[in-house]
Parts: C-alpha cells; sequence; structure tokens
C-alpha cells in the first residue's frame, strides 16, 4: 500500500525522485542552519520510541510509519541501531531506499526534500560501517555516532579513561566522515557531564568533521534553566561551536523533557530529538507534537518554525499508538482524548461565547476534527465511496487491499450504524497491516454467565498450508477461555502482562479496539539490546477491533502471537548482535 498526501499537502503523485536533494557542501549547510529561525525535527520514534518495552516493530511496520512521519514534515527520521539485529539493519536500509529518496510538498506548496535517514552507531567501526551500509541508499544519508561522556559511565559502564574516550571520539568520528558526508556526534549522560571536559569532546568532534552536535539528557536528570545555560556555554564556549548544529536529546524521567527541548532551542538548539507521543526509553522522550504546537502556539515567545504539517498529527499520533500497542493517556497534552475537551459548566459556557476563553489552540491545526468527524459512511456505500474517503484519509489501496477492505467495511456497517474516519483507520490497521501472519482467526464462539465455567470453541486457519484447526478451552472468565483454546492450537508459550479494552467511537454499537501484550519466556534469543547496552526481555502487543470484545481480543492477541512467532523464526542468538 502507498500513502499519499493527507488534509493539507496536494499529492506527490507518483513520487519524484529527491536526488538533486543531495547536501553537496554539509559544513555550510550546519552554518546556515545554526544562523537560521528554522528548528530542524529529528523523530528518533522508530529508534528510541522502539526502546519502549513492547514497542517493538516490524520492517513492513516500520516502513508505513517512516512515509507517515516523512508526510507529517520531519526533518531527520532516525530508523534504528543496525547493528542491533539482521532485521534492524533491514528496516533501516528499506526506509533509506523508498521514504529516503521520495520528494515531499512543504508548507508552501514548494517541494521539500526528502529526509535525512540516520542510523545509530555506537563510536566502534562495526556499529558505523552497519550504520552507513544501512542508511547509503538515503538521498541525504546521516551517521548518528554516540559515546557516554560522564565519569559514571567512564568509570562504570566503559571502563576507560577521559582521555581515551577523546581519542575514539577524534577517530570514529573522523571514520565516519570518511564514509558519509553527514555525521552527528551525542556525548551521551552529557546532562551530567563535566562540563570543560564536553568541550574539548565536542571540539574533539568538530575537528573530525561532526557538523550536527547533539546534547543529551539521557537519564531525564536536567532542570529547563540548567540545560538553557548548558546549551549557551557550549554554542559559545566550544571552538568552532557556532558553526555547527546544536541537537536537543531528552528524557522525561522527572516529566521535563518537553520543557527542556523547549529551553534549550531559546540558547540556539537548532535541531530537537523528538518521539510522536513522547514515546521511548523508560518515561519516554520529548514529544513532538508537544514541541512542535509550543512553537507554533507562542510565535511571539519563540519567534522559531519548523517544517511539520500541524494537521497530520493527530494521524501520526494514532498511527503510532495502533503499531506499537502504545495506549495515549486521555489527559496527554495535544493528543490525548480529552484534550480539546471541556467538561465543566463554566467552561463550556465561555467557549461557547469565544473559543479563546479557554482554547489556545484550534483541534482543527493538529488534524483532529476533520480527522475524528470527516464523511460518514453506512451500510448503503459503495466501494467508490469507501475508496474515495481512505484516499481523502491519506490510504492509497491496490484494488486488492481494496477488496479486503471493502468486505470488512461491509461486515462493520451491518453491525453499526455509521462508519467514522476512526473506524476507517482501526479497520486498515486491522485488515492490511497486519504482520507476516502465520495463524488467522476463523471463529470463536464463547458460553459464560453467573453459573457458568466460561468456555470456548475457537477455528484458526495456518496461513501457509491453509488447514483449519478447531480446539476449546476454559477460563477464569471469557477472554481467558479464549486465550486458553488458542494456546491449545498454537502452542507457544508466553505470559499476558497487558490488556486494555477502549471504544473507538461512542455509542452502544462502538467498535472495541482491544490493546494487549505479551512476555515471552527467558530463552535468551528473545532478548534484545538497547543502544544503552542494556538486555531486556522482548514484549510483543497485539491491538484487535470488532464491534465484539471478545472477537477484537482473540484478533488482539492473534497479532502479538504473530508477531512472537514471526520474531523465533527470525532471531539471532544474543552473542551475535555485540
Ligand atoms: O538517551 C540517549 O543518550 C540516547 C543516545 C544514544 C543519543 O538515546
Ligand atoms: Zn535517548
Amino acid at each position: 500500500m502507498d500513502t499519499a498526501s493527507g488534509t493539507q499537502q496536494p499529492a506527490v503523485d507518483p513520487p519524484v525522485d529527491g536526488g538533486q536533494f543531495a547536501i553537496e557542501d554539509m559544513a555550510a549547510y550546519a552554518r546556515q542552519v545554526a544562523r537560521g529561525d528554522t528548528v530542524l525535527i529529528f523523530d528518533t520514534t522508530l529508534r528510541d520510541g522502539e526502546q519502549s518495552p513492547g514497542a517493538t516493530l516490524d520492517d513492513h511496520e516500520k516502513l508505513e510509519l517512516a512515509r507517515q512521519l516523512s508526510r507529517l514534515g520531519v526533518d531527520i527520521l532516525e530508523t534504528g541501531f543496525p547493528i542491533a539485529s539482521p532485521g534492524d539493519w533491514k528496516a533501516v536500509h528499506r526506509v533509506a531506499e523508498t521514504v529516503g529518496r521520495e520528494t515531499r510538498v512543504g508548507q508552501d506548496g514548494s517541494p521539500l526534500p526528502p529526509p535525512v535517514i540516520a542510523g545509530l552507531a555506537r563510536a566502534n567501526r562495526k556499529d558505523i560501517e552497519r550504520a552507513f551500509t544501512a542508511t547509503e541508499p538515503a538521498v541525504r544519508p546521516r551517521i548518528h555516532t554516540f559515546i557516554a561522556t560522564s565519569d559514571i559511565h567512564l568509570e562504570h559502564k566503559l571502563r576507560m579513561s577521559r582521555n581515551e574516550v577523546l581519542e575514539t571520539v577524534g577517530e570514529m568520528v573522523e571514520y565516519a566522515v570518511s564514509l558519509c558526508g553527514d555525521v552527528e556526534f551525542s556525548p551521551e549522560d552529557a546532562g551530567r557531564s563535566d562540563i570543560e571536559y564536553l568541550k574539548q569532546v565536542l571540539e574533539v568532534a568538530i575537528q573530525a568533521g561532526a557538523t550536527t552536535l547533539n546534547i543529551p539528557d539521557t537519564v531525564g536528570y536536567t532542570q529547563p534553566k540548567e540545560y538553557e545555560a548548558l546549551f549557551r556555554a557550549l554554542i559559545e564556549g566550544t571552538p568552532g561551536g557556532r558553526d555547527v548544529i546544536f541537537s536537543t536529546h531528552t528524557h522525561n524521567d522527572l516529566g521535563l523533557a518537553t520543557a527542556n527541548t523547549l529551553a534549550a532551542v531559546s540558547a540556539g538548539a537548532r535541531q530537537v530529538e523528538v518521539t510522536i507521543n513522547g514515546i521511548g526509553e523508560r518515561a519516554g522522550n520529548s514529544s513532538l507534537e508537544e514541541f512542535v504546537m509550543g512553537l507554533y502556539t507562542r510565535p511571539q515567545f519563540y519567534n522559531l518554525r519548523t517544517n511539520v504539517q500541524t494537521q497530520e498529527i493527530h494521524r501520526t499520533s494514532d498511527m503510532v499508538s495502533r503499531y506499537t500497542g502504545m495506549v495515549i493517556q486521555p489527559n496527554k497534552a495535544i493528543v490525548g482524548a480529552n484534550a480539546f475537551a471541556h467538561e465543566a459548566g463554566i467552561h463550556q459556557d465561555g467557549v461557547l461565547k469565544h473559543k479563546r476563553t479557554y482554547e489556545i489552540m484550534d483541534a482543527e491545526t493538529v488534524g483532529l476534527n476533520q480527522h475524528r468527524q470527516g464523511l460518514v459512511l453506512g451500510k448503503h456505500s459503495g466501494r467508490h465511496a469507501l475508496r474515495t474517503r481512505l484516499d481523502e484519509l491519506g490510504y492509497h489501496m491496490e484494488p486488492a487491499e481494496l477488496n479486503e477492505i471493502f468486505s470488512s467495511f461491509k461486515e462493520l456497517a451491518d453491525k453499526k450504524k455509521t462508519v467514522t474516519d476512526a473506524d476507517l483507520e482501526a479497520l486498515v490497521a486491522d485488515e492490511v497491516y497486519q504482520p507476516k501472519e502465520t495463524w488467522e482467526l476463523v471463529n470463536v464462539q464463547v458460553q459464560c454467565g453467573s453459573n457458568l465455567t466460561p468456555t470456548a470453541v475457537v477455528i484458526l486457519r495456518r496461513l501457509d498450508s491453509g488447514e483449519e484447526v478447531t480446539d476449546a478451552g476454559f477460563g477464569t472468565g471469557p477472554v481467558d477461555a479464549v486465550y486458553q483454546g488458542i494456546n491449545r492450537i498454537v502452542g507457544v508459550e508466553n505470559t499476558l502482562v497487558e490488556f486494555v479494552v477502549q471504544a473507538v467511537t461512542a455509542g452502544m454499537d462502538a467498535n472495541g479496539d482491544v490493546t494487549i501484550r505479551i512476555e515471552v519466556p527467558d530463552r535468551g534469543r528473545d532478548m534484545v539490546e538497547t543502544a544503552q547496552g542494556r538486555v531486556r526481555r522482548r514484549l510483543f502487543s497485539g491491538r484487535g477491533v470488532d464491534t465484539d470484545i471478545i472477537v477484537a481480543s482473540a484478533k488482539a492477541y492473534l497479532q502479538a502471537l504473530n508477531k512472537q512467532i514471526a520474531s523465533e523464526a527470525e532471531a539471532a542468538p544474543l552473542g551475535s548482535m555485540i
């Protein structure tokens, strides 16, 4: 499937090869950005965001998200950590040779270059080579290399002296520059590093050819005033600092990630590393939508701009939540379900009299109302109406995909009076974006009640052979009974660690949207290594939508199981990743 323009951008059809946008002189480009008023958006949803426990994405999901992030207008897409696994390398490479080569349309209708495609690498040759080969097909590839600089990391993690780290930075940045003109360097845990040492490290990186210097608050420890002062001191105090792009990278351990990011751009940072919905390691990263809408809503205060198409924010947020299985809290700024809802009578009265009494932004600006309340389709709507609406929503279906989605749409329309945009997007996610499936749900029937042991009969189809298998399960409740029945057929071990049901739309006939997370037993091969070198157990998420929440629960479980099965088939022993 190919996605195309959303509500704001005209379509680029077919995608124009963005070859003419290659950056010939990185140093001149960096100087220009450093002196300008545009803040570059470096999206790391597909790398730091994917490090959220359970947010694992397969390469198909990464590609679809990369397309949407590109349509959103991000300048740089960090797509993964290519050394981590062959799957990560492949996903980054796929995005580089597609999204990384396609011209976009900017806010004023003029062509916008394809996003820079960045791959993360520790400061060693093997990591850097893998990041280079993965990103190379992009018109604008970038190697993002990092090494820790705080004493606590040097002493306990790296077991290296300050001089050894300095030497490594010089050698590895120079090596990365010999492969790729665009190199970003990050002193990990910069927020807790000695500032004079940090200046020395950054000077060495600049001399070796890095044109973007990222200052990570890796553990979310720094306060906004401190982070702002750190940027001023580094930009002014590092030889060559005024000619390169300084970048923020903040974590939300104390709930300050976005505040820190905004503070740093006031001090001269011209790149921000952010994620959609603020997902990321532990408490997450600075959220793209909060940062962008901060600048957008307070233009006089910041006097800075971004290339983001704000009307695409809501759709992107929904998509990230669906694919990662990370549910958005209702009170989340900008994209939470309550972000634009007024409950108190006094607020409702004020908003009706004058919108600005309690609303500082329009919901339409972030693509909310047109997204949620678009043209309503029903059971009399035909294939043409469905295709037109899907096109308007930015989903261009191949004929076979349209057929598939049309029959699910008809089934849904028979059960529900109206099928909204939100229902359609859930159907697309549910029907078209299934990860490499092994098993498919054919039928499920449940018996339960006050004095009954919940019992389920489940029929699944094996997609490779077409064989249908029937079995039954008993459980503590109807969902448990269904899961026991599925387990007897599929025969893989896991533990259900999260189960969330939400209504996609309002009303008695609403679609139920079930998100689950399963944890697999520790057998070594299901462990993943993060960029920080921590090893942790892999979780898999699944999502299913249906008017019947038992069926939605079965679909969600099967999606997670299919991911687990695919990962077990592909997984390399951990030793080969390091
Ligand atoms: O938080 C961090 O320090 C990182 C680096 C790898 C940039 O994610
Ligand atoms: Zn990080």
